[in-house]
């Protein structure tokens, strides 16, 4: 372990929970915000095609719109649009903001190939223009609004070489804040993460560059900090891995103390209580069982890359496919 030295109080990080597809939803971004050290969440992405989405689609992707746009922790949630239509995102963003939307992100590090097929995500980034038409869309759009937007970048398509042009496009386009996933869409989620790309593209624009990739522990935490020159960190798989790895890293900040490793009993009740959410959803949008059970798994297969006892407990519920059982072995 290397010895770290504490950053001083002036420069505490601000802590986003970053958006997952098909696994931070409602829920999770509630649990994870109630144990605390987020300052703000971002949603799955809505999909932008060239139609003006009916407010169901956003309400049901982010239930925090009706309640002032954040969660049950009182925690900031920011709206996520993937798409590359700017005059299609501009009026989506603004379908998103009259259904409470209080900031608007703008994805462009999907890696999926149907996404990518269709000119969406990480597909963008071959182009500088395509950026800055995708956000300024959605600025013009929301213009004397008040709302921000930003754009969740990744370093580039198959290469860096368009790093920094892209994110000036964002900027230039009217962007609030940048996040910069440290990796291309090539290199996927493979580590290592590079964080002094990072702050390549820092110096290279005037508006707030987060950091984000491979932020697995307080080390961790600190060399992105370090390397990228970033105050503020956006922390996605690893928050999953701990969920009190926000906590972790504020209360660290604030007192130069470690808190004690995360206990598997913790773990434990965290999939338990976010088992109980899922199970009690309203009957047409409850997940059936087995839904519930798979989301499960997929959660504690994330922890087990982390923890030792994680690992084991995987290996011993894997073969489980009832839900009361599954709750059953984590009590
Ligand atoms: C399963 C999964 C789903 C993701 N979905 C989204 C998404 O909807 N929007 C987005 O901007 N990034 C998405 N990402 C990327 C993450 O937000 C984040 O940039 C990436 O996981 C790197 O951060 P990490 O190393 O802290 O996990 C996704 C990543 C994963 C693993």
């Amino acid at each position: 372990m290397i010895d770290v030295p504490r950053p001083d109080n002036a420069t505490h990080a601000r802590i986003g929970l970053a958006p997952m597809e098909g696994v931070v939803d409602v829920h999770t971004r509630a649990l994870l915000t109630e144990i605390g050290g987020f300052d703000w969440v971002v949603t799955e992405f809505v999909r932008v095609v060239d139609a003006r989405l009916p407010p169901r689609v956003f309400t049901r992707l982010c239930p925090e719109l009706m309640t002032g746009a954040v969660t049950s922790a009182g925690t900031p949630v920011t709206l996520q649009l993937l798409g590359s239509d700017p005059r299609a995102l501009g009026e989506n963003a603004q379908q998103a903001v009259a259904c409470g939307a209080r900031s608007i992100d703008i994805n462009f590090g999907c890696p999926a190939k149907t996404v990518n097929r269709h000119r969406g995500g990480a597909s963008l980034l071959q182009n500088a223009n395509d950026v800055y038409h995708a956000v300024r869309g959605v600025v013009e759009a929301l213009q004397g609004s008040g709302i921000k937007v930003s754009a969740k970048l990744r370093l580039g398509f198959n290469t860096k070489q368009l790093a920094l042009h892209c994110a000036c496009a964002a900027e230039a386009a009217g962007a609030s804040h940048l996040t910069l996933h440290a990796r291309t869409k090539k290199e996927g989620y493979r580590p290592p993460a590079h964080w002094e790309w990072v702050a390549r593209v820092r110096q290279q624009v005037r508006i707030p560059v987060v950091v984000n990739g491979d932020i697995w522990c307080l080390e961790d935490f600190w060399k992105a900090r370090s390397l990228s020159g970033c105050r503020d960190v956006m922390l996605g798989r690893s928050a999953l891995a701990d969920p009190w790895l926000a906590l972790r890293i504020k209360h660290w900040q604030a007192t130069g103390e470690r808190l004690a490793v995360t206990r598997w009993e913790q773990r434990a009740e965290v999939l338990q209580q976010f088992a109980e959410r899922l199970m009690a959803a309203p009957a047409p949008g409850r997940a059936p069982d087995k839904v519930i059970v798979s989301l499960l798994k997929q959660w504690l297969a994330i922890m087990r890359q982390h923890d030792a006892e994680s690992a084991q407990r995987f290996a011993e519920l894997k073969r489980i496919n009832h839900l009361p059982e599954m709750l059953a072995a984590f009590k």
